[in-house]
């Protein structure tokens, strides 16, 4: 399983000690969730923040977009090394040309669907995409309980990929704890998202060995 440990949920008051921890734990990215208080109801952090990150993360960036007209920080986000771009679907009325812009700026490229989008949206951009992000929880909050229907959403995904032949990971985020990662697991999952679970465990770096195993 890929583990990509959400920020969100981290400390930051120790911010620095935090992505220590990260650097040395079995994660394999590092989720970044932006939110600017109008596509979802909550603000998080931004540039100043994600700047002063990235010199000392050594695990790479997995960054989620929770905001309106994402495009227009492609190129920001690729200066600073961001490995994976997630723009959500709701927020992009021209969904495939973003695509474009993201592998153009050397980025990989996500879509995201919040829970009441349907995966049908992606029928005509899934071969073009290096993964999608499901969220199994509404956006904007850590701590959330997970959204049930989201394991069917994830088995119908994987047949849509199996059929169309994208070679597009599935990652979840939301909700995601010791029992929820098991049946995400079983479902046909790559990519783990995990803040909550993670960060509010005593020892945060056993966690994600134990999701890691999955
Ligand atoms: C929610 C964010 C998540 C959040 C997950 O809008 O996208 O990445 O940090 O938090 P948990 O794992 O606590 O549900
Ligand atoms: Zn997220």
């Amino acid at each position: 399983m890929i583990v990509s440990p959400s920020l969100l949920a981290a400390d930051f008051t120790r911010l620095g000690e935090e992505i220590d921890m990260i650097n040395h734990s079995r994660a394999d990215w590092l989720h970044l969730d932006i939110m600017d208080g109008v596509f979802v109801p909550n603000i998080s952090f931004g540039f100043s923040v994600l700047e002063s990150i990235a010199p000392i993360c050594q695990k790479p960036m997995d960054v989620h977009l929770m905001i309106v007209e994402p495009e227009k920080f492609t190129d920001r986000l690729a200066k600073l090394g961001a490995a994976i771009m997630n723009v959500h679907c709701e927020a992009c009325p021209h969904l495939h040309r973003n695509i474009q812009q993201i592998h153009d700026a050397g980025m990989k490229a996500a879509v995201t669907l919040n829970p009441g989008t349907p995966i049908s949206m992606l029928e005509d951009v899934i071969a073009d995409l290096d993964m999608v992000l499901l969220m199994t929880v509404n956006p904007g909050f850590g701590g959330q309980s997970f959204i049930t229907h989201s394991l069917k959403k994830v088995r119908d995904l994987r047949q849509m990929i199996t059929r169309t032949g994208s070679k597009a990971l599935i990652e979840v985020d939301g909700g995601v704890n010791r029992h929820t990662a098991q049946q995400l697991a079983e479902a046909g999952v790559d990519v783990l998202v995990s803040g909550s679970y993670i960060f509010g465990a005593e020892k945060p770096k056993d966690v994600i060995e134990s999701l890691k195993a999955l």
